[in-house]
């Protein structure tokens, strides 16, 4: 089976789906492995890596994907990429279906099959195919840095002949992976780290990492299904952040990472929280991508609103794209020699894994997330 793995070609992307590591274990394994030239630079990893572990270097975009029996990626491919697919080839990388109608639409026209690493089911047997985890795991730890590398100010406290620096005070929002991570790198570099999420089983897990959970009176109107919030009342939302803005209010900096799956991210800093900040303090707002959880924040761009830093990197895994690129492979890896060997693909429909995360099958949209229209 060709596997190929072409450069990435999103914005500011640095990533890449497989490195050279992994490359010599398929390689190993009897898989054959083109990489497009350049594929892994912006990750640090040379052409003649790839070449030292066996792979085979292509330069021409088209003739990769032409030859591919199955394409992995980080982002998925553009629709006039994914046409020059062979027919029944398979493709694999993030695709976040549910809201990329024309992605589905263009693996259903090229006949081909696609699997989601976005879509793995969170469950404890599929925890090495899980890029959602390893990649927000990364991001939290970064969003962290960027907020101390932005602030004029110490994290930890610090006594020196001048006087005492009283340690920063760090506000984190959502306590997933990401926001876990966010809070024991804050905690690390001496911080006082306070949290809110709306799942009560994080109290304990952000107590563990030294942070202060700040509580909210439960609602039964919070509905958690497969360990992810569903849904949350608007009552509920104004008493969190009445409760909240106070704690924002004598934050140094914010780290926002609250998600909703599948829909927009819940808008949790207001501007008036935002003005009631002192001069000089940062926000990190990770939802950026989805829609947001700060007032103000843009995409891409750091802009400063009532004195505020706010940071709106969307994609701050590339940020470190050396361990990002590695793990991320290590996930696809995984879920590749679970659905596959060397010569075919199991295609076995009932099992979980395969059905969570297959997307398109044969050029029919599948998965119960995708508009079944795209099927037409
Ligand atoms: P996520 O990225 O979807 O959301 C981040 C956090 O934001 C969540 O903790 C969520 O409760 C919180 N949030 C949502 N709305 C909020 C609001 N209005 N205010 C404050 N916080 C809000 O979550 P992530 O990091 O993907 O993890 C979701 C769940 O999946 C967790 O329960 C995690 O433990 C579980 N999980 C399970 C795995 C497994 O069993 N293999 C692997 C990874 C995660």
């Amino acid at each position: 089976m060709k596997l190929a793995v072409p450069k990435e070609t999103r914005f500011k992307e640095n990533r890449v789906a497989l490195s050279p590591d992994v490359v010599k274990d398929l390689v190993k394994k009897g898989f054959e492995v083109l990489i497009e030239t350049g594929a892994g630079l912006n990750s640090f990893f040379e052409d003649a890596a790839y070449s030292t572990a066996g792979g085979q270097i292509i330069s021409d975009k088209n003739a990769l994907y032409a030859a591919a029996d199955v394409v992995m990626k980080v982002n998925a491919p553009a629709a006039d990429e994914i046409a020059k697919m062979k027919k029944e080839a398979i493709l694999i990388s993030f695709m976040w279906a549910a809201t990329s109608p024309e992605l589905v639409d263009a693996c259903c026209k090229a006949g081909i099959s696609a699997f989601s690493m976005d879509a793995v089911p969170r469950i404890s047997r599929a925890q090495k195919m899980d890029a959602l985890s390893s990649q927000a795991n990364l991001g939290g730890y970064k969003a962290v840095l960027l907020a101390a590398n932005t602030i004029g100010k110490l994290l930890p406290m610090m006594t020196t002949a001048a006087g005492t620096i009283r340690p920063s005070k760090v506000v984190i929002f959502g306590a997933g992976v990401a926001g876990l991570q966010a809070i024991a790198t804050a905690k690390r570099l001496g911080a006082v780290v306070e949290v809110t999420d709306i799942r009560p089983e994080t109290k304990e897990q952000v107590e563990s990492l030294g942070g202060k959970f700040i509580v909210v009176k439960g609602d039964t109107s919070i509905k958690i299904e497969g360990g992810y919030v569903k849904g949350v009342s608007e009552e509920f939302l104004k008493m969190q952040q009445e409760l909240v803005a106070k704690h924002v209010k004598e934050a140094d900096i914010v780290i926002t990472t609250a998600l909703i799956p599948g829909k927009k991210a819940p808008l949790l800093v207001t501007e008036e929280m935002v003005k009631s900040m002192r001069f000089g303090s940062v926000i990190v707002d990770m939802a950026v991508e989805q829609g947001g959880n700060v007032v103000g924040s843009e995409l891409n761009k750091t802009v400063q609103k009532h004195g505020v830093t706010i940071i709106g990197e969307g994609n701050i895994p590339s940020l470190l794209p050396m361990n990002a690129s590695d793990l991320y492979a290590k996930n696809i890896q995984t879920i590749l020699l679970h659905l596959a060997d060397k010569d075919a693909f199991k295609w076995e429909m009932d099992e979980e894994i395969t059905k969570g995360s297959l997307i398109v099958h044969k050029g029919n949209a599948v998965h119960p997330s995708v508009n079944k229209t795209v099927n037409a």
